[in-house]
């Protein structure tokens, strides 16, 4: 059985490797791309998945989302990361087909009541759309099969952070919007930094992906260049973090992965502004803001051969 998925997202170069990968994928039937800044502005990111619609024939709706966090002050887009037109500066044509004519929030709370209990919310971008449909249709949280994050760092391996030492990008772009959606009375899986710097796409891989995978592959392969010479500058070494695929393999195989449960909560300013705390011991105390919310599920584990096995077996169907 396959499993609807709305893919929450900022394209960016990690969110076309996951977009590609869901397309992909025979368990899973991509309904919607709703869009969110975050890597690009909104204007950017949109324009991103209308452009992967388009070239690649994909048959899923795409809606405009949230152009600024809840609260925060805008960081502004990852241009060192992904380039001034989030795709690494490969140029790109405009697309001529046009987005939803929904707000991306009200997209997710639509598609859901048509279809109780069956799509999953897959969210790699900061959470601004989902916390917004959660403001105005509560009742979604029953509705929703489940959450699945890219997002967020516990700590798990040491890592704890990569936009700021204590918190990871998705998360810092909107910590309000993150606590709202993790402590929602939704089932939650985090796929965090404990995970996703677990995995990594070597230079050599992703020279595969361009050789197997057909156009899709070099597309990849192009947009990756300026990705790779990001990771090659900041931290030496010859390839790159596997973030957002991997919400999507946990979608296809939860197995890849350990989870460990209990209730989170986001630091929402001061220097530790997009931390992420998960209460996973059953302790008492005078005062705790965790004790009332629900238990979710964090990533603190994967089968990182058996994730690029999976990828690459997958995406070779566009070869
Ligand atoms: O921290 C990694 C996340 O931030 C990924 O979703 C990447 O695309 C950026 O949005
Ligand atoms: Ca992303």
């Amino acid at each position: 059985m396959t499993t609807k998925i709305i893919l929450d997202t900022d394209p960016g170069i990690d969110d076309a490797m996951a977009i590609l990968f869901a397309e992909a994928s025979p368990e899973i039937e991509l309904v919607g791309l709703t869009c969110v800044f975050g890597n690009a502005d909104i204007d950017t990111s949109t324009r991103n998945a209308l452009y992967l619609k388009e070239r690649f024939g994909f048959q899923c709706d795409v809606a405009k989302g949230a152009s600024q966090p809840l609260e925060r002050p805008p960081v502004g887009a990852s241009v060192a990361v992904h380039g001034e037109n989030g795709f690494g500066d490969v140029a790109i044509t405009e697309p001529t087909i046009s987005a939803d004519p929904r707000p991306a929030h009200q997209y997710i709370i639509d598609s859901v009541k048509a279809a109780p209990g069956e799509i999953t919310l897959v969210a790699v971008g900061p959470l601004t759309n989902l916390a917004l449909a959660l403001q105005q249709a509560p009742e979604i949280t029953d509705l929703v099969k489940e959450v699945v994050i890219m997002g967020g760092a516990f700590g798990t391996h040491d890592h704890t952070g990569n936009v700021t030492p204590f918190a990871e990008a998705n998360v810092h772009d909107d910590p309000h919007a993150a606590d709202i959606v993790f402590t929602a009375a939704w089932p939650v899986t985090v796929v965090g930094l404990d995970v996703t710097h677990e995995a990594f796409f070597s230079n050599d891989y992703i020279d595969t992906l361009r050789d197997t995978c057909g156009e899709v592959g070099e597309f990849i392969w192009d947009i990756s260049r300026f990705y790779l010479d990001f990771y090659k500058a900041r931290m030496g070494v010859d390839g790159c973090f596997v973030h957002d695929p991997s919400a999507i393999a946990y979608v296809i195989d939860p197995s890849l992965f350990e989870v460990r449960k209990g209730p989170i909560r986001v630091v929402c300013d001061g220097p530790a502004e997009g931390l992420t705390l998960q209460k996973h011991k059953d302790t008492k105390h005078k005062t705790d803001d965790w004790a009332d919310k629900p238990a979710q599920s964090v990533a603190v584990k994967v089968n990182d051969q058996a994730l690029l096995d999976l990828y690459l077996d997958t995406m070779s169907r566009f070869g």
